[in-house]
This record gives C-alpha cells, sequence and structure tokens, in this order.
C-alpha cells in the first residue's frame, strides 16, 4: 500500500473545516488508495483548541480506513512540518466597522506568517491551496513570503465560482452539470470574477450558440455567479461552507490527480498570459496532468470579455497593492 502523506488544513474547527476534513480522510480528495496524515491547524485560543479537539474526536469516531493519523496543532511551525499539501482555510473575517483596509493587513498578517513558515519547514514540493478570503491576496502574500519554494505551487481557490458557473448554465439549457466542458473563470475570486462560457459546449455543442443572449449573459448569469456568496448568506444565515468545502476537494483532486483533458478553474500566479502581470494570483483555465496544472493557451479575447478582465485585474492589482509595504 502507499505511503502516507502529510496534509495540512488551517481553520480545522470552522465551518468549511467541518465539511472538508472528513472528505479528505475518506479519500475523495487525493484517492481511495492514498492514506493520509491530517495536521490541523488553528488558533491558540482556548475555545477554537477545544472544537478542534472535538472534530478529531469525530473523525476518530469515523475509523476511516485511510486516515493514518491526526495533529492539533496552534502552531504554523509544527502544523506545516514536512507537509505535501496545504488548505489554507482560516483567515480573518471582516468585524463591524473594520474596513477593507483593516482586513487586509489582518490577513497580510496571517497569511505572511503562514507563507514563511511553509517555507521553513513544509515539503520542498509542498502543493498550497489558499479559501481564506481574500483567497488571491492571501494567495499571493504567502506565495511571496515563500521564497524557497516554487511560486507556482501556490493557487487560489476560483473553483467555487466555476462550479457555480456550471450549475448555471445547466440550469439554463437544461442539460447535466457534467456534460458541460471547456468553462473558464477569469480573475479573483469576488463579484468581479468573469465566467466565460464562450468556449463551453454540452456533448460537442456549443454554449453560447445555445444560449445566443448576451443580455442573460451581462444581466443576469455574471451578476447570479457573482452574488451567489451572499444570496447563500441571505437564505441560509450562514455563509457557503459545504459548496466551498467541495469546491476545495475538487481543487486538489484534480491538481493532484489530473482532469483528463477537462477544462478547470484555478487560481494561479500568472507568466504574464493573457497579458496579466507575472505574479498575479489570477483564475485561469487549465488542464493538470501528471501533478500539474498547465494554462489553456492561445484563446480569443473579444472586446466585451478584455472589458470584465481588465475590471477584475484591476481590483486585484489594488488588492495587492494595498498589502505592498507588508510584505
Ligand atoms: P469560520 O469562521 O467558520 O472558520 C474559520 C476558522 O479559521 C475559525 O475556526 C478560526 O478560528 C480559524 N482561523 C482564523 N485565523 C486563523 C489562523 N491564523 N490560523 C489558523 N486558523 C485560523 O469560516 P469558514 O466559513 O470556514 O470560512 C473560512 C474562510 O473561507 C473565510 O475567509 C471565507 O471568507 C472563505 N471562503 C472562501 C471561499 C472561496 O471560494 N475562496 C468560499 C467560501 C468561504
Amino acid at each position: 500500500s502507499k505511503k502516507p502523506v502529510r496534509v495540512a488544513v488551517t481553520g480545522a474547527a470552522g465551518q468549511i473545516g467541518y465539511a472538508l476534513l472528513f472528505r479528505i480522510a475518506s479519500g475523495e480528495m487525493l484517492g481511495k488508495d492514498q492514506p493520509v496524515i491530517l495536521q490541523l491547524l488553528e488558533i491558540p485560543d482556548e475555545k477554537a483548541q477545544n472544537a478542534l479537539k472535538g472534530v478529531i474526536m469525530e473523525l476518530e469516531d469515523c475509523a476511516f480506513p485511510l486516515l493514518a493519523g491526526i495533529e492539533a496543532h496552534a502552531d504554523p511551525m509544527t502544523a506545516f512540518k514536512d507537509t505535501d499539501y496545504a488548505l489554507l482555510v482560516g483567515a480573518r473575517p471582516r468585524g463591524p466597522g473594520m474596513e477593507r483596509a483593516d482586513l487586509l493587513a489582518a490577513n497580510a498578517q496571517i497569511f505572511t506568517a503562514q507563507g514563511k513558515a511553509l517555507n521553513a519547514v513544509a515539503s520542498r514540493n509542498v502543493r498550497v491551496l489558499v479559501v481564506g478570503n481574500p483567497a488571491n491576496t492571501n494567495a499571493y502574500i504567502a506565495m511571496k513570503s515563500a521564497p524557497d519554494l516554487p511560486a507556482k505551487n501556490f493557487t487560489a481557490m476560483l473553483r467555487l465560482d466555476h462550479n457555480r458557473a456550471a450549475s448555471q448554465i445547466a440550469a439554463k439549457i437544461g442539460c447535466a452539470v457534467g456534460d458541460i466542458e471547456k468553462l473558464a473563470v477569469w480573475g479573483n475570486h469576488s463579484p468581479t470574477m468573469y465566467a466565460d462560457y464562450r468556449f463551453a459546449t454540452v456533448n460537442g455543442k456549443s454554449v453560447k450558440d445555445t444560449i445566443n443572449d448576451h443580455d442573460w449573459n451581462a444581466n443576469t448569469f455574471l451578476p447570479t455567479v457573482g452574488k451567489r456568496g451572499a444570496a447563500i448568506i441571505a437564505a441560509r444565515g450562514l455563509s457557503s461552507a459545504a459548496s466551498a468545502a467541495n469546491a476545495a476537494i475538487d481543487h486538489m483532486r484534480d491538481w493532484a490527480l489530473g482532469t483528463n483533458g477537462k477544462w478547470v478553474t484555478m487560481g494561479i500566479p500568472s507568466k504574464g498570459e493573457y497579458g496579466i502581470p507575472a505574479d498575479v494570483m489570477f483564475g485561469y483555465p487549465v488542464t493538470c496532468e501528471g501533478g500539474e496544472y498547465k494554462i489553456v493557451e492561445g484563446l480569443e479575447i473579444d472586446a466585451f470579455s478584455q472589458e470584465c478582465i481588465n475590471k477584475t485585474l484591476a481590483e486585484l492589482q489594488g488588492e495587492q497593492d494595498g498589502v505592498k509595504h507588508l510584505l
């Protein structure tokens, strides 16, 4: 049988953690033949550490055959030791009266420390997914704080936006969501993201030609996907945790095990593709194979799409400028 791999998860006692850990431990993320050791990080606060203990008791009680070990940590320097995968879920939420700059600064502190810890103690090939918001900028900060690790191994989660877009399209067309191929989401994980179905197909047929309604695209589809998180908070009274955890599983599974040519969306550091400045943590369509992602290149960007991409890029550059002095 395979040697266990180490999976670190931060914010492990939070909402997303509760929807995520059991699926990682059951083999849904890295395969039903891959044992895992969970290295769970929470803030040192007694309440959070106690909650983490409770989650660990439940993980034990599932008797998952693939769960080869569970550790509780309060310090990223021990939580990330030798870790092969790191899911950075914990972040500072916006509190009452908190300005955007305060939020960026609080998270810059967290993700600088976690990037440095990964740099110091993680596996040299650790694959990092940042879920905690602002996800793209937090991933950028962690990447910049870990100069000895490959920059390409730092990614941000755009997969929830991708899955939300696929589901809206399937409902519009009346097709199975699994039959949609070649969907892309560009940019920031925020309402400015640009979900782009111009290249998408359903059973080989063009989604754009089938829908054939630019007004629906611009005035219904994009706002619905962009504001989906807020709609769920309004309905549920709590933020989307199960669907976010599901997207994190999808992201890591596809990265590790491959997509068989299927396009998925990942937030990754640009190397200049599609005119995005280098190092900007940007949502791109990718395919994955052999543990590596590859950007889908050569797609034509029309005027409407360029306008959308410019807008989400400007927002991201604003965030990244806002934390530059803290790095
Ligand atoms: P939550 O508040 O239920 O849980 C967050 C947990 O992280 C808490 O237990 C907290 O103690 C912990 N935490 C905070 N700072 C930490 C640190 N420095 N180290 C370790 N743990 C820390 O929040 P929830 O619902 O689980 O969401 C987590 C994050 O994911 C939020 O930032 C949320 O905005 C983001 N999110 C991102 C999505 C995406 O698509 N990228 C989708 C949905 C949520």
